[in-house]
């Protein structure tokens, strides 16, 4: 790895932390008895429920993603209710296995690995449900395995369609603050998301967003625990109780500098500036496909996430340039994730490139110059003027 220069971990998660809020947490322990981190904490609730564009209730837990994927079932499910998991990627996979392991009876749809999913499916299984025994669908916004981007709009209108009351559950870890996000214009009852992503803060902070319907629907859930409960966290006045016990202070330093940054960024300009650095990449990644093996995972743009790209070269060619970038050029790519069989040597075709939370055109244009770099001196096939083409992206915005 280069001495020289700032590394750039561009993996879809942890994500690069801004210089503000790593110095946010460089000071010492609060009190945490009285005092500022009660007022910041206070403050995080509104202006996390702005991110994710709800006027409903947010539950702040210590804990990462696979946390509130425990967290939000068992605030809603009794043992045997029936769960519809969609399923695209090995994200999808885990939470419904969350779901599986809590003892829901799950109904998955799987969708394969490079695709959407399909909302008239999803209106087809509702339909069948005759007794409307089914208590809620999962759906997974962005699949980070697949880089797959969900229409939850377009679930929820299914769900509608189908005249079915199920929850719908949406897992916004990868896309919170990213992608576009409308958790109440898109009918979301239960959002989920972690901290390190687009939230551009150390990961350990998990957030359970939710609407009063499916507060009442999970009044009764029998799966609750005492330290999952959202209840008492959504309610709290007070530091101690939005916890259930000491505070994460540090991170709730670290994620009140955030907050603010996407606030004076302001959340359209931060989902756009990710459309931007994504299409710029897609096309690098379309111009260097015309001459080799590389591929984006997801063909269709409508269905790629603003926040990370799966990309295939011919195996083994994706780790090797993985290497070479770790190696020569001071970045950090994302592996591939679940696309293939375990021990299947074509895991080794596939990587992927992350575009979210703290990023400016430099930084993308040098991970493009760094790949063409990196394809060069491996020898790897591949179309050229792919920084023209993601310059031409850049100068149109
Ligand atoms: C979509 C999605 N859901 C859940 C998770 C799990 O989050 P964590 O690794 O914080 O447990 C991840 C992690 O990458 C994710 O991308």
């Amino acid at each position: 790895m280069p001495d020289t220069g700032r590394h750039y971990l561009a993996i879809p998660g942890p994500s690069v932390m801004p210089d503000a809020v790593l110095q946010a947490m460089h000071r010492p322990a609060p009190n945490i008895y009285t005092g500022e981190i009660h007022d910041i904490t206070r403050s995080l609730v509104p202006d996390l429920c702005a991110v994710a564009r709800t006027a409903g209730h947010v539950a702040m837990y210590i804990g990462n993603g696979h946390a509130m994927w425990e967290a939000s079932l068992t605030n809603v499910l009794s043992r045997g209710d029936k769960v519809l998991a969609l399923v695209n990627g090995r994200f999808g996979e885990g939470w419904a296995n969350v779901a599986d392991a809590l003892g829901a009876q799950v109904q998955r749809i799987d969708f394969g690995l490079c695709a959407a999913p399909d909302p008239a499916r999803v209106q087809q299984a509702l339909a069948a449900d005759t007794a409307q025994s089914i208590k809620a669908v999962t759906v997974t916004h962005v699949d980070t395995a697949t880089s797959a981007l969900a229409d939850v709009s377009a679930i929820r209108q299914a769900m509608d369609a189908a005249g079915h009351p199920a929850l719908l559950m949406v897992d916004c870890v990868a896309s919170l603050a990213c992608d576009r996000f409308e958790m109440d214009a898109w009918g979301v009852d239960v959002a989920i998301s972690a901290s390190q992503k687009g939230l551009m803060t150390p990961p350990g902070m998990g957030f359970i967003f939710c609407n009063d319907r499916a507060r009442r629907a999970g009044a009764t859930a029998n799966c609750r625990t005492p330290y999952w409960d959202w209840a008492p966290r959504i309610d709290a006045d007070e530091v101690y109780r939005y916890f259930d016990g000491t505070s994460p202070t540090h991170h709730i330093f670290a994620l009140r500098k955030a907050l603010d940054m996407i606030h004076d960024e302001g959340i359209e300009q931060v989902w756009a500036r990710h459309d931007l650095f994504a299409r710029a990449y897609w096309a690098a990644f379309d111009a260097w496909g015309q001459g080799g093996s590389m591929r984006i995972n997801m063909t269709d743009p409508a269905t790629r996430s603003r926040a990370v790209t799966t990309l295939r070269l011919d195996p083994p060619q994706g780790t090797a340039l993985r290497e070479w970038l770790i190696d020569k050029a001071g970045v950090t790519l994302g592996i591939g994730l679940g696309m293939v069989p375990p021990g299947d040597p074509a895991a080794d075709g596939y990587f992927r490139v992350a575009h979210m939370g703290h990023v400016n055109m430099n930084m993308v244009m040098g991970v493009i110059g760094a790949m063409d770099a990196g394809m060069k001196a491996l020898g790897i096939a591949h179309g050229e003027r792919a920084a023209d083409a993601a310059a031409q992206v850049m100068a149109s915005a």
